[in-house]
């Protein structure tokens, strides 16, 4: 695993450098295999790169055939589309309606089906589909954009949950007792299959997990801890606020 921890200035600087390396794997991905694909990250720290993303689209300079992008979700929410909470909102609204990006190419988690794992099971066959997986095959994505929790969780792998430690599927529906809730997620060995996991950190909140993460904190308790792909790249994007000790 080759990993880099790179700090920035704020969050607006993160978000620049983040849509720099989404653009150039893409575009080596689109010249090397004809496609890219990405699995995008929810919550708000990724919405500033996701702007950047579509204001360089809107102004023709980021080179991008988004003909040939698959886009997909690391995790979603247990809500619908529509709900301002969903992962699924939040980038349509800041990117994916603001991009060449046919519809088709677009493969969400289908959170608005009332038992979660139904909507983990159909999301998993979209999966095997896309990437035309045999048996239990993992996918591996070019790239994987993820966030981390102060909790030190990432997608929706939160401590002390169930899907922290499955290992055997791609995606599952996860129980989450603290926001009383249930998740979709992919799991530890997809995101450990992906060519480069691109993680943006960025407030003081931040800081005492990533101390935990970056020293000896156990991956049990800070899940975050666990991404790290066997055959692949962990990018690191941190602003100042997020390592001060
Ligand atoms: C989600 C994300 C989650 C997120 C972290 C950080 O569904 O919320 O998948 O893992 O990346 O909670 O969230 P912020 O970027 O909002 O701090």
């Amino acid at each position: 695993m080759n990993k880099q921890v790179r700090v920035f200035d704020d969050l607006k600087h993160v978000a620049e450098a983040a849509a720099d390396e989404f653009t150039a794997r893409a575009q080596q991905a689109i010249a090397r295999n004809g496609r890219f694909t990405v699995a995008l990250a929810g919550g708000s720290t990724p919405k500033t790169m996701y702007s950047i993303l579509a204001r360089r689209s809107a102004k023709k300079t980021d080179e991008l055939d988004w003909t040939r992008i698959q886009v997909f979700f690391g995790d979603e929410r247990h809500v619908p589309p529509t709900d301002p909470a969903s992962n699924f909102h939040m980038a349509n609204e800041t990117l994916l309606s603001k991009v060449p990006l046919p519809a088709a190419n677009v493969h969400r988690i289908h959170c608005e089906e009332p038992d979660a794992n139904v909507a983990a099971a159909q999301y998993d066959r979209e999966l095997v589909s896309s990437f035309a997986l045999a048996g239990d095959e993992m996918p591996r994505f070019g790239l994987i954009l993820l966030g981390m929790g102060p909790d030190g969780h990432t997608a929706s792998l939160f401590p002390g949950t169930a899907a922290v430690q499955e290992l055997s599927r791609r995606v599952v529906a996860n129980w989450v007792p603290k926001l009383n809730t249930w998740r979709v997620t992919l799991t530890r060995p997809v995101l450990n299959q992906a060519e480069c996991v691109l993680l943006m950190v960025c407030g003081a909140e931040k800081a005492p997990a990533m101390q935990q993460v970056m020293g000896d904190g156990s991956p049990e308790q800070f899940p975050v801890k666990y991404v790290a792909p066997s055959n692949g790249e962990v990018i690191w994007m941190v602003d100042r606020e997020a390592i001060s000790d």
